[in-house]
């Protein structure tokens, strides 16, 4: 079992201890590596296992499980500590932390705010227990300057490129709630869509949120668009965070192919991301909503240092604007450069397969794989955007415009 952090349970109480088993069972992240129903136990029973990390119940008897706590934090330094309980009183809560608690988390514990837990501590756990790296995972949003700019072609390419290999899981996520085509790509036909998945979200295990996605045969999964059109939203922004953090724990990589309204629910998936892949094309429109979209970017704290600069369609003969002035204009690195094939690109789409059966060999295929290498962890660079890169007038290209 790789990439798994250990856990080990205490809660006197009988009831809320198997449910929380029940809970973690569902969690593929997580191995539940003891169990323990006495406060007087568990901290040899921490001694022996030596899990990565230790759940307390606070709730049967709160100053032995505060005393445990600490015991086990100068015992057990490297083992991270996370207490529970119903109470929300502070002077508790502030005992907790000063006992050694990472985490303070509510009873009784939801799935989502478990994982939230798992996701801060397991930057700070170094090792699991096979000494292999804690799983990461890594979000992508793809985001484009203009309507059909090549958006979905790239989000499910990538999404397929990245399911190529054995240790990557990866889900995409179609965003474009009212006119997404993402299954029309990979001829699917899904049962459920992301609205089922965040009407449920409180009661989704693991095993059911795969269930709920559809898998095809590259490997990747797709989660789609709501079926029907609707004149409201039909996830929140914290719903849609939900689902976000809940597929990070079971996919290293997600894919999420963003509308084009930049609304709150784009908005929400950007900031969840690691890398934002701006998609433009080199004519004027594109360029313009480039910077407009970068200049609303800047807004948004921390967003600007994850755009990463897709040119799609290079070397279409229309209202091409030369590469270096595109690069002075945006004042921003190109991080990749995708060739224009219109051929191939269609007749994947229209096949609904992958450019990678479609066209293995292609160099549209070649260059979408190199964007699933440079997006495997650890492989993007910290580069900034050359932020040194001169910002001319945004139009003053046009009198040197090829
Ligand atoms: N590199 C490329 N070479 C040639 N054609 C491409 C390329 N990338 C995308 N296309 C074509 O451009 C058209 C639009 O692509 P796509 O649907 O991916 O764009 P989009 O940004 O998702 O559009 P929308 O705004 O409708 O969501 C499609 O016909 C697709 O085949
Ligand atoms: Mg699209």
């Amino acid at each position: 079992m790789t990439n798994v952090l250990r856990l080990a349970v205490c809660d006197p109480n009988d009831a809320s201890r198997q449910d929380l088993k029940t809970m973690l069972l569902g969690i593929d992240v997580v191995w539940l590596d003891a169990d323990c129903s006495r406060y007087e136990f568990f901290a040899d029973v921490v001694g022996q296992t030596e899990p990565d990390l230790a759940l307390i119940s606070l709730d049967s008897n709160p100053a032995k499980a505060l005393e445990l706590t600490a015991r086990i934090h100068q015992e057990k330094p490297g083992c991270q500590l996370l207490v529970l309980s119903g109470s929300t009183e502070g002077s508790l809560i502030l005992q907790a932390m000063r006992n050694g608690a990472r985490e303070f988390l509510s009873a009784p514990l939801k799935l989502d705010d478990f994982l939230a837990a798992l996701d801060r501590v397991r930057h700070v756990t170094k090792r699991t227990s096979t000494d292999a790296p804690v799983r990461s995972s890594k979000v992508v949003s793809v985001a484009g300057v203009c309507g059909g700019v090549g958006c979905t072609s790239l989000a499910i390419n990538l999404g397929c490129c990245l399911a190529q290999e054995m240790n990557r899981q990866t889900a995409i996520i179609d965003l474009d709630l009212a006119l997404g085509d993402a299954d029309v790509w990979l001829d699917i036909i899904p049962d459920y869509t992301i609205q089922d998945v965040a009407e449920n979200i409180t009661r989704l295990d693991y095993a059911m949120l795969k269930r709920s996605l559809t898998r095809h045969d590259c490997g990747a999964f797709l989660l789609p668009r709501p079926v029907e059109m609707a004149d409201h939203l039909p996830l929140a922004p914290d719903e849609l965070r939900r689902v976000i953090s809940l597929l990070k724990a079971t996919f290293t990589h997600l894919v999420i192919d963003l509308s084009k309204s930049y609304g709150p629910l784009d908005l929400a998936a950007m900031e969840a991301s690691d890398d934002i892949l701006l998609v433009t094309q080199l004519d004027l429109p594109s360029l313009r909503n480039a910077v407009r979209l970068m200049q609303f970017l800047h807004q948004h704290e921390g967003m600007i240092d994850k755009v990463r600069i897709i040119v799609n369609r290079l070397g279409l003969e229309d209202n091409q604007i030369s590469l270096s002035k595109a690069l002075e204009t945006l004042g921003h690195e190109v991080f990749l450069q995708i060739p224009n094939d219109y051929a191939t690109m269609v007749e994947a789409r229209n096949n609904g397969v992958p450019l990678l059966t479609q066209a293995p060999r292609a160099k549209l295929t070649k260059s979408i794989q190199q964007l699933a290498q440079l997006l495997s962890p650890g492989a993007v660079s910290d580069d900034k955007p050359d932020d040194k890169k001169s910002r001319k007038g945004l139009f003053s290209f046009l009198g040197t415009s090829k």
